[in-house]
């Protein structure tokens, strides 16, 4: 099977997006994060806490993204439903399906099995990893602003309105995930 197809086939999300040219992107630098880094299993990436360095498994990268979408889609379509909104779901959703692809280049896998920074001495963090490859692959500037901008570094930034919604369905699926992992099981009653 080629890279593609097993992008596709890993992605049913894309099937959200109209644009055949954002749904190529989104593959496009897939396989090129895939292609330059460590991590040439998109089902063996783990979904890492950029605070921690640890994964939030049961949760994944793809689980990750892949919920992300489905709720920016839905948050879009609910907005849209009133007169005060015209969000654009393809580039949202786009956005959304590429806003952790920098995870790839800023973590490693330690021989211990454990995960660490690449370059804890000079870190760029996956934000700015992932939109040089977004433009890389051809992306165009809305997309790339929404993975620049995902996390604290658009605090500072006016977020566009597709970059807002997707800065927090991030977040709802980022606490709930550290909520699983991280957090003790509640003992039974
Ligand atoms: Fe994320």
């Amino acid at each position: 099977m080629t890279a593609t197809r097993t992008v596709e086939m890993l992605l049913p999300e894309l099937s959200l997006i109209s644009s055949p040219d954002l749904r190529d992107l989104v593959v496009r630098s897939h396989i090129a994060a895939m292609t330059n880094s460590e991590w040439s299993d998109l089902e063996a990436v783990p979904y890492i806490d950029s605070h921690t360095s640890k994964s939030l498994a049961p949760m994944t990268y793809l689980s990750h993204i892949r919920w992300v979408a489905r709720a920016v889609d839905a948050m879009i379509k609910s907005l849209n439903d009133s007169p005060d909104f015209s969000l654009d779901a393809d580039t949202a959703v786009a956005g959304s399906l590429l806003h952790d692809v920098g995870l790839m280049f800023e973590f490693q896998l330690n021989s211990d099995g454990s995960f660490a920074m690449r370059h804890p001495d000079m870190p760029i963090r996956h934000p700015a990893l992932g939109m040089q490859i977004v433009l890389s692959e051809g992306g165009n500037r809305a997309v790339a602003h929404i993975v620049a901008t995902h996390s604290y570094e658009g605090d500072r930034v006016q977020r566009s309105p597709e970059a807002v919604v997707v800065r927090h369905c991030d977040v709802v699926s980022y606490d709930l995930a550290r909520r699983v992992a991280l957090d003790p099981p509640l003992s039974p009653r």
